[in-house]
Order: structure tokens, then C-alpha cells, then sequence
């Protein structure tokens, strides 16, 4: 049975499990005392950060590395949805982690309040966002805020939709599908 490079395998899990621990984050932040949820998010944009870097290092292999095909009895239908719902959720790696150091550039006491990558170095603010007259840098804020939070519900329903898929082919079809994506 064909199966993912060793690379293409560390990557997707990576990712995936920085994608279910800031989702987490979100929904766990709002319930906590207030003295904890600025180290929530404080992490939350640190784990975001890594995805980032974790999702150019998975683009670059993909772009040099083939999959390894689906198997020939998939239908044309399968394989269209498998296909776009990937092509969607490599999208939302990247726009993710953009929308959120966008709108985390824009932030009124951004200047002030110095963001650190898991407490370890400075990482920085997008220049050109940070230096902005406040007006159109509120705006910004609120704009690219908005766009991470609608993003964040096509995050829910195409992972759902993803592991609905192989969980179909795993189960229902028969076929040795998650084999593919595990060590
Ligand atoms: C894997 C990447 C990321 C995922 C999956 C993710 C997911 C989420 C989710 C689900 C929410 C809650 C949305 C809601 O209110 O329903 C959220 C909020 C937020 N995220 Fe992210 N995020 C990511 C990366 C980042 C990054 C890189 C930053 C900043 C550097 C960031 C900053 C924020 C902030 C400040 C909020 C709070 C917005 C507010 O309530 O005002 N996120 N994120």
C-alpha cells in the first residue's frame, strides 16, 4: 500500500495538532480568570506562529514531492471532494496564522506589549501595520479579526469534513486509508 514521505507525515500531524490546540485555546479562554487568559493567548499566537512555519515548510514539500495516488477504486467524486477539501485546508494554514499576525500587528498597545514566540525571542509586528495612523490601523484590526473568526468556522466544518472522509474509506469502504498518513 503506498504511503506519505516520513516529511509529509510529520508535517500533516504537526500541524494538526497546532490547529486543535489553539481551536482549543479559543474556546477555553473565555472561561478562565482574567490573570490567565492574556498566557491563553499569549501561547495561542505562539503555536499559531510555529503553524505558519510548519505550513511553508509542508507547502515546499508538497510542491517537490508527489502523494502517493488514491487508490483506482475511489470515484471521480471522491477524489474531486478529497482534492478541493485539501486544496481548502492548505489555504486555511496559511490564512490562519496571516489573518491573526495581521490583526496582532494592528493592536492599539502592539507597540508597547512586545510579542514573544513561546516566551523564548521577540517576534516581530509587521512594520508597515504597526507604524499605521490609528484610524485605518483600527480598522485593520477589526477587519482581519473578523476575517480570522469567519475563517476559523471553515476551519471546523472542512476538518470535520476531512475526518469524515477518511473515516469513510477507513470503515465503510474497507480500505487501509489512515495507514497512509501514519508512521
Ligand atoms: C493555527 C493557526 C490558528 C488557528 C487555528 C486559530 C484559531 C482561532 C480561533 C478558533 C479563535 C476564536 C474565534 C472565535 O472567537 O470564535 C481565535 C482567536 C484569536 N486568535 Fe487565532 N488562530 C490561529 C493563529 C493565530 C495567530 C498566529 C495569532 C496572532 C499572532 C492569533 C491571534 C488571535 C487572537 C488575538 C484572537 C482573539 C480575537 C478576539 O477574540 O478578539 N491567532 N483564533
Amino acid at each position: 500500500m503506498p504511503r506519505y514521505s516520513g516529511p509529509a507525515i510529520i508535517l500533516h500531524w504537526l500541524v494538526a495538532l497546532g490547529i486543535v490546540a489553539n481551536v482549543a485555546l479559543a474556546w477555553i479562554w473565555p472561561h478562565l480568570a482574567d490573570a490567565r487568559v492574556r498566557p491563553a493567548i499569549d501561547m495561542h499566537k505562539s503555536i499559531g506562529i510555529t503553524v505558519l512555519g510548519l505550513a511553508i515548510m509542508r507547502l515546499l514539500w508538497r510542491l517537490t514531492h508527489r502523494p502517493p495516488p488514491l487508490p483506482a477504486s475511489y470515484r471521480r467524486w471522491e477524489v474531486g471532494a478529497a482534492h478541493a477539501v485539501h486544496g481548502l485546508l492548505y489555504l486555511l494554514i496559511f490564512a490562519m496564522p496571516l489573518t491573526g499576525w495581521i490583526m496582532d500587528s494592528a493592536y492599539k498597545n502592539a507597540a508597547t506589549t512586545p510579542m514573544y514566540w513561546f516566551g523564548l525571542f521577540e517576534w516581530p509586528r509587521i512594520a508597515a501595520i504597526l507604524h499605521m495612523a490609528p484610524g485605518p490601523r483600527d480598522r485593520i484590526h477589526d477587519g482581519f479579526g473578523a476575517a480570522h473568526v469567519w475563517l476559523s468556522y471553515a476551519v471546523y466544518a472542512l476538518v470535520a469534513l476531512h475526518i469524515a472522509g477518511a473515516l469513510k474509506h477507513q470503515w465503510w469502504d474497507k480500505h487501509r486509508e489512515l495507514q497512509r498518513m501514519l508512521p
